[in-house]
């Protein structure tokens, strides 16, 4: 068995089954079907009538189902008296049931001591195999196989193989149900099955949306079938003979089409064009389909396992989901594998799918940007519903691009989805489409979408900026917000497209200067301390959510736990906004304003989102917080394989598959997209344990293969010209048709802590703190000085004061401040280069020989009076210390303004604490760090020693973050 390619289920439990319905389902673009079991389950009916309400589906509870069939076409839609339309669930088609002597072969009840379900990502086909022990005494061994043919989509072929250990006679029945539901609706206005010659049953049935669709189904293998049925139900039943040691083979071949095709022609079309070719034949074409298909996107993670199994799976259902040459359809958000959001299509297209397919597939990115082309006439019906002129995109789309989600919090709040539309289209046509795209197909979807926003803009007396008031973000737990940050950077992007590109769809001049005006004046909100970008207009001033007290049981989102009323007067996020506005728009803000979002929105972020995780293990590999990269990814790849909490249930996530690409893609090899930049860039962050990330990649028109490692980049260009690449910060160039390696980039400089690492100064900063605790009866000793090395003077004494018994005046906290320093610098009086920790000097000067940049990052304001009386008054490039900062370590502050002032970036520097507080910091300005003294013995570090004399050079500049 290849490794890194099979997703298995060991043994079956009715608990996972439906998870693994979800995950194992198999697609060809045009059919998808659930991986439901061939002999189905008992007490589990799929023809259930009931109501499934508008609810919010982050909290909502699904129906407890033991199994779920699924079987989807996209774009078969019909109507539903409260959910308005949603894709419907189509006539099952894959059932085989087995007896002997009257007993049913039943995953749950039967005695099956060996049983293994593998759904091979390769090559799409799904396995089980069982042995199972039948009460009349034959022990079977049964092989189903399945796949859904990618070369030919209208089709799905199965295959039985039986063997018995002695001879038995065995009743096998198949055929179609159509007595299935969509969430508990039933979408036929008419049903007719009946049987076929050759062995089959027909289907057809007519959707209250209009179409019809049409499945044919034959069984192939020796018995002489009987037709068996009631209206909506018919199978075929044969007896046949096992003998021992003779295989018995059995097929079954589906084909499925539907009034909405293209060139409508009967499944039996399809099912006599594959009449001559064996299952082998139609098997070995299927998987050269998606061997080819795998070529152009598989991305190689060596090293983990986990990880490398993860992505596949994430890849192998966008393959699957993707319907080819057909811009009638999207993605819906499940995939195609459950009815979760009623087959509908989200901004997930754009923000979260596309980006795959336009570096991997450019071909079929085109016809999900085509999509929205297509459907904009629906686009202009909803803004003309909400009675603005141009076009609005729908929060929930169906095939027309009709407005359909039954919330109206989200339908009529989230119009940020108009918008990342109009982002899609500059995407494609940065990535692929040229500005052709824009000025073409696209641009009247820029004019509409820009005349809508002109109409929703709101003007506040004596304020000359415009303003979108009354908005939700990707938060949506801050429902009706206004001058959200993402949506109005989003509409900023997108009228300004409409005023480079509207002319050509009939843009007024006046009309393309408004755009412009509107996109100029949109503000981003700030909070009084401007680094902090603010999700909305006040959003400081919600209540604080108080999870401590509220989010008891950790496992289940914030949500299901709480009344949808605090969801939306707190603080709380359900997701990424201030941080993927951040992702989108790398360049706008300063790595200090994207860290400064993160520490302020990070606490307040429930992830209650599915989409949550993958956007901030971008913006984590970003910042290079590698371990929160790396505990955000794991959160994010495992969304689907989880099936103990429920996984793919109601569907894929297929939006966080799309995620999973991403973070890989954009977060660990730190690709820019073709919005954010010229060039093919490169910028990695690999987690531990990754020895080698590796893929394809369509760049621009150009192809290309990556592989990074720990060591070097290596980028091969495909094509007959150069490629301009920026790997790690470095622009260059690969001649056509070949490769080139840059090598990671060595350590250029060292940061050196002061107190503690080049001098013995925290005795005495100790001493001079316990004088002043004593003097005023607090109780301080060396356990709670720990906490105050590499903190700053005012923070220190705050720490000292949590002892205290009174509360102390600002004023007289300046005053304590004051006399504890007067101590300290008397201690300083006495210091002389003598006082260089042994080993400093020898590391201080083999550096320095080896060409390596030094500076002093410590909080200390007397640094410089220690330097000069260490004799070090101008031996560093440069220092950073307590005078030059806002916050103290454990803030990264002081080390990035050290980098800054040697002139290197983060990853081309290294830091030498001895605090935990600096080691810290040195995590969070994304350096590396070499641990001495107490730090040392802190679990969390990497690179330690006693002291510096206990370092070699060559040892410490071979550390790595
Ligand atoms: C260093 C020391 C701390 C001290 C801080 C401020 O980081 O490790 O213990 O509190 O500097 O020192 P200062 O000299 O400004 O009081
Ligand atoms: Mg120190």
């Amino acid at each position: 068995m290849k490794e890194g390619w099979f997703i298995e289920e060991r043994c079956f439990n009715p608990a996972t089954a439906k998870a693994f319905e979800g995950l194992f389902t198999l697609g060809s673009g045009y059919l998808h079907v659930r991986g439901s079991l061939e002999e189905h389950l008992r007490d589990a009916p799929q023809n259930e009538t009931y109501t499934r309400l508008p609810a919010n589906v982050t909290s909502e509870k699904f129906r407890e189902t033991r199994a779920k069939w699924g079987t989807y076409v996209p774009g078969i839609f019909g109507p539903h008296p409260l959910l308005n339309s949603e894709m419907i669930n189509l006539p099952w088609f894959l059932g085989l049931e087995l007896s002997v002597a009257g007993e049913k072969l039943d995953a749950e009840h039967s005695r099956i001591p060996a049983y293994r379900r593998t759904l091979d990502l390769e090559t799409a086909v799904l396995r089980r195999e069982l042995t199972w022990q039948t009460a009349a005494g034959p022990t079977i061994s049964v092989i189903f196989e399945r796949f859904v043919s990618g070369a030919r989509p209208h089709l799905c072929l199965q295959r039985l193989t039986l063997r018995s250990d002695r001879s038995t006679e065995i009743t096998i029945r198949g055929g179609i149900d159509a007595d299935v539901r969509t969430n508990g609706y039933d979408h036929f206005r008419e049903t007719r099955l009946s049987p076929t010659d050759p062995a089959g049953v027909r289907c057809m049935v007519q959707t209250d949306g209009g179409d019809e669709v049409f499945i044919e189904t034959r069984l192939i293998g020796a018995a002489d079938w009987r037709p068996e049925g009631e209206s909506r139900r018919w199978a075929l039943v044969g007896e046949l003979c096992l003998h021992p040691d003779q295989p018995l083979l059995l097929e079954k071949r589906t084909a499925v089409s539907t009034s909405r095709d293209p060139a409508v022609l009967t499944p039996a079309h399809y099912l006599d064009e594959a009449a001559a070719a064996s299952f082998d034949t139609l098997h070995a074409e299927h998987a050269e389909h998606w061997r080819n298909r795998w070529r152009s996107c598989d991305v190689r993670v060596e090293g983990d396992p986990e990880s490398q199994l993860a992505l596949r799976a994430s890849l192998y259902h966008l393959l699957r989901a993707h319907v080819a040459d057909d811009p009638r359809v999207a993605i819906d958000a499940k995939g195609f594998a459950g009815e979760a959001y009623w087959g509908r299509f989200f901004w997930d297209t754009e923000m979260y799918l596309l980006p795959f397919f336009l570096y991997t597939d450019p071909a079929r990115a085109r016809t999900l940007v085509d999509f929205r082309v297509q459907s904009l006439a629906g686009a202009k019906a909803n803004a003309q519903r909400y009675g603005y002129a141009g076009a609005r995109y729908a929060w929930e789309s169906d095939a027309h691009g009709v407005e359909c989600c039954p919330n109206w919090q989200y339908a009529d709040h989230e119009v940020h989805v108009t918008a990342d539309v109009a982002y899609g289209l500059a995407h494609y046509a940065a990535a692929a489409g040229g500005e052709e795209y824009l000025r073409g197909p696209a641009a009247a979807v820029l004019v509409e979408t820009g005349r809508y926003w002109l109409e929703r803009l709101d003007w506040r007396p004596g304020d000359p900026r415009p303003h979108l008031l009354g908005v939700m973000g990707p938060d949506e737990y801050t429902p009706i917000s206004n001058d959200n940050s993402y949506t109005n950077r989003l509409v900023a992007f997108a009228l300004h497209l409409a005023a480079t590109h509207g002319e050509a769809a009939g843009a007024t001049a006046d009309e393309q200067r408004r755009f412009c005006g509107a996109a100029e004046g949109l503000p981003i909100p700030r909070h009084s301390d401007p680094t902090l970008v603010l999700q909305c207009e006040g959003f400081d001033l919600l209540a604080e959510p108080a999870f401590d007290r509220l989010w008891i049981d950790r496992t289940r989102t914030f949500a299901a736990q709480v009344s949808q009323e605090r969801l939306y007067r707190s603080k709380c996020l359900k997701q990424a906004d201030v941080l993927m506005l951040m992702a989108l728009f790398p360049h706008e803000f300063t790595d200090e304003e994207v860290r400064c979002a993160w520490d302020y929105y990070l606490p307040y972020t429930t992830h209650d989102s599915s989409l949550s995780a993958g956007i901030h293990a971008i913006v984590a590999a970003r910042l290079r917080l590698k371990d929160e990269a790396w505990r955000f990814w794991n959160a994010s790849k495992m969304i689907d394989l989880d099936t103990a909490h429920g996984g793919a249930a109601e569907g894929i996530h297929i939006a966080g598959a799309a995620a999973n690409w991403q973070v890989a893609i954009f977060g660990f090899a730190g690709v820019r997209t073709a919005l954010q930049a010229q060039r093919l860039t490169i910028e990695p962050l690999l987690p531990d344990g990754w020895s080698r990330l590796a893929f394809p990649i369509r760049w621009k028109g150009q192809g290309a293969f990556v592989e990074i490692t720990p060591d070097a980049v290596v980028i091969t260009n495909h094509s007959s010209s150069p490629l301009e690449v920026t790997v790690f910060a470095t622009p260059d160039s690969v001649p056509p048709a070949s490769s080139r390696a840059w090598p990671s980039p060595a350590i250029r400089g060292v940061i050196f802590d002061l107190d503690g690492v080049l001098c013995a100064t925290d005795e005495s900063h100790y001493l001079a703190w316990k004088k002043l605790a004593d003097e005023e009866g607090i109780a301080f000793d060396r356990r709670v000085n720990e906490r105050l090395k590499g903190v700053g003077r005012m923070d220190s004494l705050d720490i000292i004061l949590e002892k205290a018994t009174r509360r102390y005046t600002p004023e007289e906290k300046a005053a304590l401040a004051e006399r504890k320093n007067d101590t300290y610098r008397q201690c300083l009086q006495a210091m002389t280069p003598a006082d260089l920790l042994p080993g400093a000097e020898a590391v201080l000067h083999g550096l320095r020989q080896r060409g390596i940049k030094l500076a002093v990052g410590s909080s200390s304001r007397n640094a410089p009076l220690i330097l000069e009386r260490l004799g070090l008054g101008s031996f560093f490039d440069a220092v950073a210390d307590g005078n030059d900062i806002r916050r103290s370590k454990p803030d990264p502050e002081v080390f990035l303004l050290a980098a800054e002032r040697l002139g290197l970036r983060p990853r081309e520097c290294l830091v030498v604490e001895d605090a935990a507080a600096g080691v810290e910091a040195a995590r969070r300005a994304g350096m590396a760090c070499f641990a001495v003294g107490e730090a040392a013995g802190l679990p969390t570090v990497r690179y330690r020693a006693a002291s510096l004399a206990a370092i070699q050079i060559e040892e410490l500049l071979a550390a790595r973050l």
